[in-house]
């Protein structure tokens, strides 16, 4: 059986959800929050210790204002209203992105991790304007600028995952089969999992089903 330590997740399909039940894509965000609850506490009884979830691309900024400004707003009060919840259950928050948000939510965000930093029982990696061709320009132009070896080490050690192992396992719901530029350096030997599912329907049942799919997976790396 193979240890899972590291689950990555691509939250896809909210909108849909929310246009066919509610005739809103926003209220397919808001649905999506419930499920982000859900897959936590399924995270924390399987003691998975690293869990990673994409809620806004750097692309992401080419929808409609509207919507930009209410996911940004979901967060903000999820935030507000549930970071105490989190630090007593032991989890750790960790953004992956760059943190070019209003001066309210930067803070928000800075004192969520600063407060958490200590816990241990899970890591929540929320990446956040977050995109992976620019990750890696950075990371390689830093090296450069600070006249660094160009390795992968080096490169490693300049990404914004700096110090969290590789996803073991990679989860994209919505019937969509694609990276859209998230951790393609990070994902290079991940076991890779669409699920038809809408986020907002996706539910702890879906998730352990794939879980034990993938326990059971042969991981070569290349070997035989
Ligand atoms: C993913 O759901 C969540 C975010 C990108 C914030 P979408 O909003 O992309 O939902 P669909 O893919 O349009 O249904
Ligand atoms: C990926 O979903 C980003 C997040 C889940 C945050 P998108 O809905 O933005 O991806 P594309 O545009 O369909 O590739
Ligand atoms: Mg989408």
């Amino acid at each position: 059986m193979n240890p899972l330590n590291h689950v990555a997740i691509i939250m896809d399909g909210n909108g849909r959800w929310g246009l066919k039940h509610k005739n809103s894509r926003n209220a397919g965000h808001k649905a999506g929050l419930l499920t982000v609850e859900k897959i936590i506490e399924e995270t924390i009884k399987n003691k998975i210790r690293f869990l990673t979830l994409f809620a806004f691309s750097t692309e992401n900024w080419k929808r409609p204002k509207k919507e930009i400004n209410y996911l940004f707003n979901l967060l903000e009060n999820f935030l507000l209203k549930k970071i105490k919840e989190l630090n007593n259950k032991n989890i750790k928050l960790k953004i992956i992105g760059f943190k070019k948000f209003s001066k309210k939510l930067n803070h928000l965000l800075n004192i969520s991790e600063k407060k958490t930093s200590r816990n241990t029982k899970l890591q929540i990696n929320l990446a956040l304007n977050y995109g992976s061709r620019f990750e890696l320009l950075h990371a390689i132009k830093g090296l450069s600028k600070k006249k660094e070896k160009i390795n992968i080490q080096n490169i490693e050690k300049n990404l914004l995952t700096k110090n969290i192992p590789d996803p073991d396992l990679l989860i994209r719901t919505g019937n969509t089969r694609r990276l859209s530029n998230f951790l393609l350096w990070q994902l290079a030997y991940s076991e890779i999992y669409f699920d038809k599912k809408l986020w907002p329907d996706f539910n702890q049942k879906d998730y352990s089903k794939i879980i034990k799919k993938f326990k059971n997976t042969k991981r070569n790396y290349g070997n035989i």
